[in-house]
C-alpha cells in the first residue's frame, strides 16, 4: 500500500478505568504502535479518567461533554471497569453499558482461539478451539428498564433512546399479596437482531464457514426468544442462502460447548446469553487473559478485554495483558490496519510458541510480569 503517511493518523480514547486496566492498557498500547508503525501509521491516544478513583473522588460518572469529546475519536479502548468500593451497577452501567448504547456499537464480537502452550481446562482430543460469540450489544436484558417495588406495586416509565430508536412507555403492576417484587423488561426488536445476524452472516463469511449457530432460550421464554430466532433465521435464510443455521438453547449449548469446545464457530446470541457463553468460551481457550473484545458499530467503536478489573492482583504484575493486546489487533483490524493486525496476533502466538517456562504470564504459571509480556509480544512483531 503506498497511501500517505498522513492518511494513518488515528485517535484514540481511552478509559483504562479501574483495577488491572491501566497496566493492561500500557501494554496494548505498545504492541498497537509497534505494529501500526509497519503500515506507516500513528495511534494518538487521548486519556479519560474515568472509572471508581474518579468517581469516588469527584462523583462524576460519565459526563454527557465527555461522551461528545470521546465520538470525535476514530476508536476507543476501555480497560476495565468496576471496584468493590462502588455499589455493582453504578460504573458498570454508567460508564461502559452507556458507551455501548450512546454510540450504538450493536456487536459484541468476542473470538476464542486455541493459543501454543495455553493450558485449557478440557482436552480438545486433537482439536482447536476457534469460535466466536457475536453477542447483541444493545437490546435483550441489558435495557435498564425495571424497577423494585416494596409495596406490592410497581409502576416505572419505559423510556429510552438508542442510536436507532427511541421507546415511550410505561410498566405498571401490582401483586395481589401486596408484597415486594421487581420486574425487569428485555426487549429484542426486528431491527436489533436483524443486523446482528447480518454481522454474524458477515462474520461467518470472513471466516469461510457456512453454519451460524443461533443461542436462545426460546423453550422457557418463546416470546423473547422465539422472536430472536425468527427474526435472525429470516434475515440468514432470505440474505444469505449459503448460510445454515442450528438452533441451540443456551443451556444445551454450555453443556455441548464444555464437552466438545472445539465443534463451534459463529455463535450469535442475544446480550444476556452473549455474555455468558463468551465468558465460558474464554474459560475454556486458556482464560480470561486472553479473551479479546470489540464493541463495534457504525460510529465509534470500542475495544475492550472481556476480563474485569481483577482488583486482587491489581498493582502486583501478575495481571496478563494478552487480552488487551489481542482486542489492539482487532482495533488495528477495525481502522483497516490488517496487515498490522496479523503482525499483532502473530507476535502473541510467536511469544506463547517460544516463550521458556518463567517467560509466561503468571496466569499460565510463568513469572513474566504484565510489563515484561507485554515487552516480549512488541519485540516479537
Ligand atoms: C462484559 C461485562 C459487562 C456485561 C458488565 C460489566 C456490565 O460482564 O463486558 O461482558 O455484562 O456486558
Ligand atoms: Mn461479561
Amino acid at each position: 500500500m503506498s497511501a500517505d503517511k498522513t492518511d494513518k493518523k488515528f485517535s484514540v480514547a481511552v478509559v483504562a478505568g479501574d483495577g488491572i486496566g491501566p497496566e493492561v492498557i500500557d501494554e496494548a498500547r505498545k504492541a498497537v504502535d509497534t505494529a501500526a508503525a509497519l503500515e506507516g501509521a500513528s495511534f494518538e491516544w487521548v486519556s479519560y479518567p474515568f472509572g471508581a478513583s474518579h468517581y469516588l473522588k469527584t462523583g462524576e460518572v460519565l459526563p454527557e461533554s465527555a461522551i461528545a469529546e470521546i465520538g470525535r475519536h476514530s476508536v476507543m479502548m476501555l480497560g476495565a471497569i468496576g471496584d468493590p468500593a462502588v455499589k455493582p451497577g453504578i460504573l458498570e452501567r454508567g460508564i461502559l453499558l452507556t458507551l455501548r448504547f450512546v454510540f450504538d456499537q450493536y456487536v459484541n464480537l468476542r473470538p476464542a482461539l486455541s493459543l501454543p502452550n495455553v493450558p485449557t481446562p478440557v482436552p480438545l482430543n486433537g482439536g482447536k478451539i476457534d469460535s466466536v460469540v457475536v453477542r447483541e450489544n444493545t437490546e435483550d436484558l441489558y435495557m435498564g428498564l425495571g424497577s423494585t417495588t416494596k409495596d406490592g406495586k410497581l409502576s416505572t416509565p419505559l423510556e429510552l433512546e438508542r442510536g436507532a430508536y427511541s421507546l415511550l412507555g410505561e410498566l405498571k403492576i401490582s401483586i395481589s399479596n401486596g408484597l415486594p417484587f421487581a420486574a425487569q423488561v428485555a426487549l429484542n426488536t426486528q431491527h436489533g437482531v436483524s443486523r446482528i445476524a447480518r454481522y454474524a452472516c458477515e462474520t461467518a463469511r470472513k471466516r469461510k464457514e457456512k453454519r451460524v449457530t443461533i443461542v436462545t432460550k426460546s423453550n422457557a421464554a418463546p416470546a423473547l426468544y422465539g422472536f430472536f430466532e425468527d427474526a435472525a433465521k429470516e434475515i440468514i435464510s432470505s440474505e444469505y442462502p449459503e448460510i445454515s443455521t442450528d438452533l441451540v438453547n443456551v443451556d444445551a449449548l454450555c453443556y455441548h460447548l464444555v464437552r466438545n469446545p472445539s465443534s463451534y464457530g459463529v455463535l450469535l446470541c442475544p446480550n444476556l446469553f452473549g455474555d455468558i457463553v463468551s465468558d465460558l468460551q474464554a474459560g475454556l481457550a486458556g482464560g480470561m487473559g486472553t479473551a479479546a473484545g470489540g464493541n463495534i458499530g457504525d460510529g465509534l467503536s470500542m475495544f475492550e478485554p472481556v476480563h474485569g478489573s481483577a482488583p486482587d492482583i491489581a498493582g502486583t504484575g501478575k495481571a496478563n495483558p494478552i487480552a488487551a493486546i489481542l482486542s489492539g489487533a482487532m482495533m488495528l483490524r477495525h481502522v483497516g490496519l490488517e496487515k498490522s493486525a496479523l503482525a499483532l496476533e502473530r507476535a502473541v502466538s510467536d511469544y506463547l510458541g517460544t516463550a521458556k517456562k518463567g517467560e509466561f504470564p503468571f496466569e499460565f504459571a510463568g513469572e513474566a510480569s504484565c510489563q515484561q509480556v507485554g515487552d516480549a509480544v512488541a519485540k516479537k512483531i
